[in-house]
């Protein structure tokens, strides 16, 4: 799983609180939602079906709370300040509560399964409590609230896809998109609480993803993010629907879904997160190197350099076995981007294992990483099993060298493209200025460049890179035809 954050702190000036809209639907209720979604792109996916489901029913969405009807937090349970910066943000929704009673505030997402009823027991201004997989009920939950109930509804499915479901886009560029692939996960980390709040795991019917994609890409969208907790463990099996709707019993595997995502066309970009370092096979790799279109980085969260702390975080591969994966993408697509999630500080971390991880990160060279120091969550194997002895001001200290190695790594890393053009699509105006666009390139690096007459969002250019900062690569368009990398 690929959070929305770089670290922790960073996470309050990335996706947090961001009001989330779309345009208006065609029949409208009258009624307003506001939409607000924290922790990792499946959640922001989520927030997508859920706008669905509520745009049917008439709902407009808003990107002001104050004038909504229904205000609602799809929230994330990774971490404990996750959670607590939902609740603050929730205490600001009581007093807007106490201003409009009318107002109906919901949590969606993994700590409504997690937090259950308390919410609406002990937070007496939550009305409606929604896990992951029961957005569907949604219009009948709310009915229940204005008759006057509270209505809960956290029951985990084993088959809950929404494949069915066409998302809309909230906030969108009209240019990049994501697409759940497969909810819930297996895995067991002991550190995780993501089975316990997004259940077990289970693949969407790939007709319902290719249909996804191809629609997105006939309205003009140039790259699709392929979603799952584990994308490396897709597996249909069973019927599935062809175009002409006739049912037939098909087994695909991940890398097969990659392929056929990027036969749609070769001007669709096709990105994938989060990928298990047990499962990530050749097959994948080969799919990746052979399609132009597969962008040519990979997020293979890596969690720690030492086999012993990997076995207690019950990770089921050791560092050899993580190298050689790596090897592996070197030799297969030698110019790919490699990113990770680095856990610091895990129950019973020694100082040499630190180092361990220290020293992964030196033979890996990663592009980009996301660093957490590690933090008990209730309910967890380790949070049963294992002591969360390594004291916080030492968790402290090995997390900011571990940033500050990828800070150098990241920068020597983008530092290879200065003086080189890349290939980038244009997603639109940079964030920082709009006097100049922005655009990632097949590594996913973030290219930023003076806007230029004629070019536009959805465009791929040629870009010369002429410097870089550690987390951008900056330069000019080259209007010549000149080889891109
Ligand atoms: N403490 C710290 N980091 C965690 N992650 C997941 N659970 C925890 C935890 N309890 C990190 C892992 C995972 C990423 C999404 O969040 O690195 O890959
Ligand atoms: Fe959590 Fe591990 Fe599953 Fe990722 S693979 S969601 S870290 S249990």
């Amino acid at each position: 799983m690929i959070d929305l954050q770089l670290t922790d702190k960073k996470h309050d000036e990335a996706r947090q609180g961001e009001a989330l809209v779309t345009a208006a639907p065609l029949v409208r209720n009258g009624r307003k939602l506001y939409i607000e979604s924290y922790g990792c792109q499946m959640n922001f996916a989520d927030s997508e079906i859920v706008a669905s489901i509520l745009l049917d029913q008439g709902f407009e969405t808003t990107g002001d709370y104050k004038e909504a009807d229904v205000v609602f937090i799809n929230t994330c349970s990774i971490r404990e300040n996750a959670e607590q910066r939902v609740r603050n943000r929730l205490s600001q929704f009581g007093a807007e509560k106490r201003r409009n009673p009318k107002l109906i505030v919901g949590v969606l997402g993994c700590m409504a399964e997690r937090l259950k009823s308390k919410f609406l027991e002990e937070e007496k201004l939550v009305d409606v409590v929604v896990g992951p997989d029961a957005y569907r009920e949604l219009p009948q939950l709310l009915n229940e609230v204005e008759s006057g109930h509270k209505a809960i509804n956290v029951l985990l499915s084993r088959e809950e896809t929404y494949a069915d479901i066409s998302p809309v886009r909230l906030n969108g560029n009209g240019i990049t998109a994501f697409i759940s692939i497969m909810r819930g996960c297996d895995n067991m980390c002991s550190f995780c609480v993501v089975p316990f709040t997004r259940g077990r795991e289970r693949s969407r019917d790939p007709h319902s993803i290719l249909a996804e994609a191809q629609d997105l890409f006939d309205r003009g969208y140039k790259e699709v993010t392929l979603l799952g907790q584990n994308v490396d463990s897709y597996k249909w099996k069973g019927a599935a629907t062809d175009e002409n709707r006739e049912a037939q019993e098909i087994e695909v595997n991940f890398a097969q879904l990659l392929e056929k995502v990027a036969l749609i066309s070769p001007e669709l970009r096709v990105r994938f997160s989060t990928s298990h370092p047990k499962d990530i096979t050749d097959e994948v790799l080969y799919t990746i190197a052979k399609y132009e279109n597969i962008c040519n980085y990979i997020h293979l969260p890596v969690q720690s350099g030492s086999t012993r702390v990997l076995e207690l975080m019950n990770r089921t591969y050791t560092r050899e076995w993580y190298i050689n994966r790596i090897d592996a993408i070197r030799q297969i697509i030698p110019d790919c981007a490699i990113s990770s999630d680095i856990i610091a500080g895990f129950c019973t971390e020694t100082e040499e294992e630190h180092q361990e991880t220290l020293s992964i990160m030196d033979y890996v060279g990663y592009d980009f990483a996301f660093t957490f120091s590690y933090s008990e969550r209730p309910g967890t194997l380790a949070a049963r099993k294992l002591e969360d002895d390594v004291p916080e001001e030492v968790k402290k200290r090995r997390l900011a060298e571990i940033l500050a190695k990828q800070q150098e790594t990241s920068l020597f890393r983008l530092q290879q493209f200065v003086g080189k053009t890349v290939k980038i699509l244009v997603e639109g105006t940079s964030k920082k200025s709009d006097r100049d666009f922005c655009g990632r390139n097949d590594q996913n690096a973030m290219v930023v460049f003076p806007a230029t007459a004629g070019i536009k969002a959805g465009q791929y250019v040629n870009v010369h890179i002429d410097r870089c900062t550690s987390a951008t690569l900056l330069g000019t368009v080259v209007v010549q035809e000149e080889a891109a990398v």
